[in-house]
């Protein structure tokens, strides 16, 4: 009874199983390492004791708070159940069984699911293998009339990996000559501070995706958002349920978006502070690292595994990964000063022949 093509995929199972038990270091799913704002503790705990939690959600500002965030209009905003669900329905509107999707590889997992659940057909030009910069040129040349939908992970889970919006616009007025449809993936946006979303006014074939989960830290709760032409939007808002976002996290998202200088002062100190130091420590050290605008680096090691192992007895999470193209990395999100120092504490006393 199940679909030929559902029976064929694999679950998307990702190592989130003890993590948070013990007082590990958190670098491995690219989440920020302090809780978010106060102001959201306080908020959830108000919401809670309010006497409401039969009650099914009521979304009041929600979509004008997120535009106004956004810069953009409230008709060009649709919030999500985090950002997977935001990916999860432009695909689920723009591709039909056999339609092309070009997916630059390696990505986000969840890029994979959802192509599969729809039945398209995968293409996947590789990052350059020597600087995992993006493929622009062998995107360009894929867009045919058969492509309905380009993925622009910008910056690229799990490369770090970053185009200019200048490049953006090729991709998307090549796309729009030929029909297909562009998703700019924009998760890490608040550490990059590249958006596309000037271009929303420019271009009705284009769908951005954002999150709560990282700059934000709501992780836990599950907040995202599509912004698009109103148009788009209404069509998305067909295939959303009316109560897939839940008021916890509609509640924690309004009150961190009325304190976005505590998520705008952790930026600053991860992507000023932190980064630099990590970037200094590998360079320094001899270890191959990819440029990356967001809160965590892809590094080349000999032993992956070995490697995360390692760490995580000395009480520190990152993720190995041997994808092809990417064999032989860790990735490594960036947290604090102080994490970071502590993480390169640790790093030196990493066995040489794992790095080598
Ligand atoms: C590039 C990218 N997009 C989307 C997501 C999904 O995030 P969420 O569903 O928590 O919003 C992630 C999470 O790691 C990501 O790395």
């Amino acid at each position: 009874m199940i679909r030929e093509n559902i029976k064929k995929m694999e679950e998307y199972k990702p190592p989130l199983e003890g993590r948070t038990k013990k007082n590990y270091l958190l670098l491995d799913f690219n989440e920020i390492t302090t809780e978010p704002s106060p102001k959201v503790k306080r908020a959830l705990k108000k919401f809670i004791d309010s006497g409401r939690l039969q009650a099914y959600p009521e979304y009041g500002n929600l979509n004008k708070k997120i535009a106004d965030y956004a810069g953009v209009k409230v008709s060009e905003v649709m919030p999500t159940n985090g950002s997977d669900q935001a990916i999860d329905i432009v695909f689920r509107a723009v591709l039909a069984p056999r339609d092309k999707v070009i997916i630059p590889t390696p990505s986000f997992a969840m890029f994979y699911q959802s192509a599969k659940i729809q039945d398209a057909c995968i293409l996947k030009p590789f990052y350059n293998r020597k600087d995992l910069s993006f493929p622009l040129k062998e995107v360009l040349d894929l867009i045919n009339r058969k492509v309905k939908l380009i993925v622009i992970c910008n910056p690229n889970n799990p490369t770090g990996s970053f185009i200019s919006v200048n490049e953006v616009e090729k991709i998307l007025k090549k796309a729009k000559r030929k029909g297909a449809t562009v998703l700019h993936d924009e998760a890490y946006f608040e550490f990059s501070k590249i958006t596309a979303k000037d271009l929303i006014a420019k271009y009705d074939n284009l769908f951005i995706t954002r999150t709560f989960s990282k700059a934000f830290g709501l992780a836990s709760l599950r907040g995202g958002y599509v912004i698009s032409q109103k148009d788009n939007i209404k069509q998305l808002f067909k295939i959303k349920g009316p109560y897939d976002v839940n008021m916890c996290a509609k509640t924690a998202a309004l009150a961190a978006l009325e304190d976005t200088k505590y998520m705008t002062s952790y930026v600053k100190r991860i992507m000023e502070k932190s980064k630099p130091k990590l970037e200094k420590f590998l360079t320094k050290k001899k270890i191959i690292f990819f440029p990356s605008r967001a809160n965590f680096l892809l590094i080349k090691v000999s032993q992956p595994e070995k490697v995360y192992k390692f760490l995580k007895n000395k009480g520190i999470l990152v993720r190995p990964r041997n994808d092809p193209g990417i064999n032989n990395t860790i990735r490594i999100s960036i947290g604090t000063i102080r994490e970071t120092e502590r993480f390169i504490r640790i790093f030196k006393t990493v066995p040489e022949n794992y790095l080598f």
